[in-house]
């Protein structure tokens, strides 16, 4: 059969068929019915395009006669064709095509993040991390046995005098950041800042993980950090928000005068310390054939579309919203407590996060909440979700200016 055939085969599109009726749909989206609508994870987009692409090429993987010799092996830091794949899928991010010898492949972000600790760091190190971040940098770390501080930050992330001083004062053995849309700030690193961050990190000898999960979905991002400084930087970029999070893999591209077989052989016995094989196969398969791109291009403009109608209900309240960001930064005033906004909105159907849950150390968090817009699988769903944290702000706002009305 061939693959034309194949395809035929393949269900059409909900689009085209099997569509429930629009009142239908919107009933299932509805916050009264008891169903929580999801505004706190920071899911990958999923344009109607992924599902054509992830067909297609799924059908021209099966009918490679080499495929089963291929995947029939353990590939510790992925075999040679998957690290080009991954050398070209970065390259606008690191400012050239790194070699292959420089790309590692890792089932996503938290894998890497594992391999990296556990070639830099030894039990009782302390490590910097932005004061709130990624919320598995913290638990990863401490199951390492692993000490984190959290740096301070400003409207451009890592704040490079507050670096300095921990540099003095502590001596980490490295900083893990997110230069580009920073999860859950949304700040962007401009060209300065990250020079000043890499200059503060070599003064103190401080190596670098800089975590690029949004680098493809925001192109106006300056280049990343490695490509200031590929000597001290471990570079992660995750296809999890891209494409897709099931798909478990990252690319790692190692500093320079590192072997890639060193940064492995500690970790050669345990058991998940290679990449996926078959996802290695699929992501190859769209990085070399274009579809890669094309699914990149294509999450950005719904991360668009979704971010407008985001602005629409939540941008009275002063929002932090960057394009291709998959969330929503917004700051409260201080007798509006973050913490009761979560609960109210989790008592009317909706799930967003407060800025807590992102600290990486004891310090108070400020009083933000983050809301992520990517979760529910339609505008629908995200329009009902979106139009009860406003109303819930709306009347917490009211509700403390009033007091102020009272008190004065
Ligand atoms: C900052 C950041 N990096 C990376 C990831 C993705 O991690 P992984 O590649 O392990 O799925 C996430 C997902 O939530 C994230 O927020």
């Amino acid at each position: 059969m061939g693959i034309g055939q194949l395809l035929q085969q393949l269900p059409k599109p909900a689009s085209k068929r099997g569509r429930r009726p629009r009142k239908a749909r919107e009933r299932v989206v509805s916050h009264q019915q008891a169903k929580i609508i999801d505004l706190s994870t920071a899911l990958p987009p999923c344009p109607q395009f992924l599902r054509e692409a992830l067909s297609q090429s799924l059908v021209e993987l099966a009918l490679e006669p080499e495929l089963h010799w291929r995947i029939r092996k353990n590939r510790p830091g992925g075999e040679d064709r998957d690290r080009e794949a991954g050398a070209r899928w970065i390259a606008p991010r690191v400012g050239e095509i790194l070699p292959s010898s420089r790309i590692l492949l890792t089932n996503g972000t938290q894998n890497a993040l594992v391999v990296v600790l556990r070639n830099l760091c030894k039990p009782g190190d302390v490590i910097v991390a932005e004061q709130l971040a990624y919320l598995l940098i913290r638990p990863i770390a401490v199951s390492l046995g692993l000490i984190v501080v959290g740096v301070e930050m400003d409207e451009e992330g890592v704040n490079p005098a507050a670096l300095d001083v921990i540099g003095r004062a502590i001596r980490p053995k490295l900083l893990y950041c997110t230069p580009t849309v920073q999860n859950p700030t949304t700040a962007i690193m401009s060209a300065d800042r990250r020079a000043d961050v890499v200059r503060i990190a070599k003064t103190h000898n401080i190596a670098i993980i800089e975590d690029d999960v949004l680098g493809r979905l925001h192109k106006e991002a300056p280049p990343s950090l490695y490509s200031y400084a590929p000597d001290i930087t471990w570079y992660i970029m995750s296809v999890s928000k891209c494409f897709a999070m099931g798909i478990r893999l990252a690319y790692l591209a190692i500093p320079e005068g590192i072997r890639a077989a060193d940064v492995f052989a500690p970790h050669l016995r345990s058991s998940s310390m290679f990449a996926n094989s078959l996802s290695c196969e699929l992501v190859s398969h769209w990085v070399k054939g274009g579809h890669g791109a094309e699914i990149a291009e294509k999450a950005r403009s719904e991360v668009d579309a979704r971010q407008k109608l985001a602005l629409q209900h939540l941008g009275q309240f002063g929002p932090r919203a960057v394009p291709g960001g998959l969330h929503l930064w917004i700051e409260l005033p201080a007798n509006v407590s973050s913490d009761s906004v979560v609960k109210a909105a989790l008592a009317s159907g909706v799930q967003i996060r407060s800025a807590g849950m992102f600290s990486v150390d004891h310090k108070p968090p400020p009083n933000a909440i983050r809301v992520a817009i990517t979760g529910p699988q339609n505008h629908a769903g995200l329009d009902a979700g979106l139009s009860v944290v406003a109303n819930l702000l709306s009347e917490h706002l009211a509700e403390t200016a009033q007091r102020k009305v009272q008190i004065s």
